[in-house]
């Protein structure tokens, strides 16, 4: 779905997700939330925040799962992921703290592989994700699934792409200071969600999106295994949808 601009785009994709957690909350049922981060979400975040302000949106009945953190990354250093979401989202609505899981970047050695599973299985218990919310890196990454994962991966420690480091340096002020590694949900954990909604804003992101809604499904596209989920969109504004 194009949009003429990604603040009309944001409020649908907001609108949708709150629609879903009522709908849960009327059934006394947890909503459970696959949630990225990055520059594409944020007005999508700050208008759930407005809902809840103004609307009275709850979110107690919301459980949340983040798809990526840098290895090795502290929580309250700037750049991590967990201080991205707190600053964006969690600090300003009502969901319990112990319904919030964004994974680890403190885990080291053999403590990785057991966390890995352990965070896959949490999701598991939970019943799944009902919804997934992605960006896109220009590598065609999902999370941080870089070129080569697997479509059957799961959550794991992922070494990242040269050309991520790069588009992560001026937040990390310069490319030294990006971590090399990251811990990701993988292909198979984002497909198994009920429905996917993946944003793209800007020119700059027009040929990634050509190549993975229209290019063959490949590992070298990551994202392009989206195309075979059968509830997935991609929201999109003018620019990102400009060479399809
Ligand atoms: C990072 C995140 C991805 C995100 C991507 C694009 O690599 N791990 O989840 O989709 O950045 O970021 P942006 O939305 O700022 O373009």
């Amino acid at each position: 779905v194009i949009f003429d601009d990604s603040n009309t785009a944001s409020i649908k994709v907001a609108e949708e997700i709150a629609t879903l957690i009522r709908k849960k909350q009327k059934a006394d049922k947890t909503c459970v939330l696959g949630l990225a981060t990055g520059s594409s979400p944020i007005r999508v975040y700050e208008e759930l925040v407005r809902m809840h302000k103004e609307e009275g949106l709850s979110f107690s009945n919301v459980v949340t799962f983040n798809l990526d953190e840098y290895l090795p990354m502290e929580k309250d250093n700037r750049q991590s992921y967990w201080y991205f979401m707190h600053e964006h989202l969690f600090n300003h609505i009502d969901i319990p703290k112990e319904n919030v899981h964004i994974p680890d970047g403190t885990i080291t050695g053999d403590q990785v592989l057991e966390y890995c599973l352990a965070y896959e299985k949490r999701i598991r218990e939970f019943g799944g994700l009902d919804f997934q919310l992605l960006g896109i890196g220009r590598t065609g990454h999902i999370g941080f699934n870089e070129p080569g994962s697997h479509y059957n991966s799961g959550t794991r420690v992922i070494t990242l792409d040269h050309i991520t480091r790069v588009d992560a340096a001026p937040s990390f002020l310069g490319i030294d200071h990006v971590p090399r590694k990251a811990i990701t949900m993988g292909i198979a954990t984002v497909r198994s969600a009920k429905r996917i909604v993946l944003l793209g804003w800007g020119q700059n992101k027009a040929e990634i999106i050509k190549k993975t809604v229209e290019g063959e499904i490949s590992s070298h596209v990551p994202a392009t295994y989206l195309q075979q989920h059968k509830n997935c969109t991609f929201v999109l504004d003018t620019g990102a949808g400009s060479e399809l």
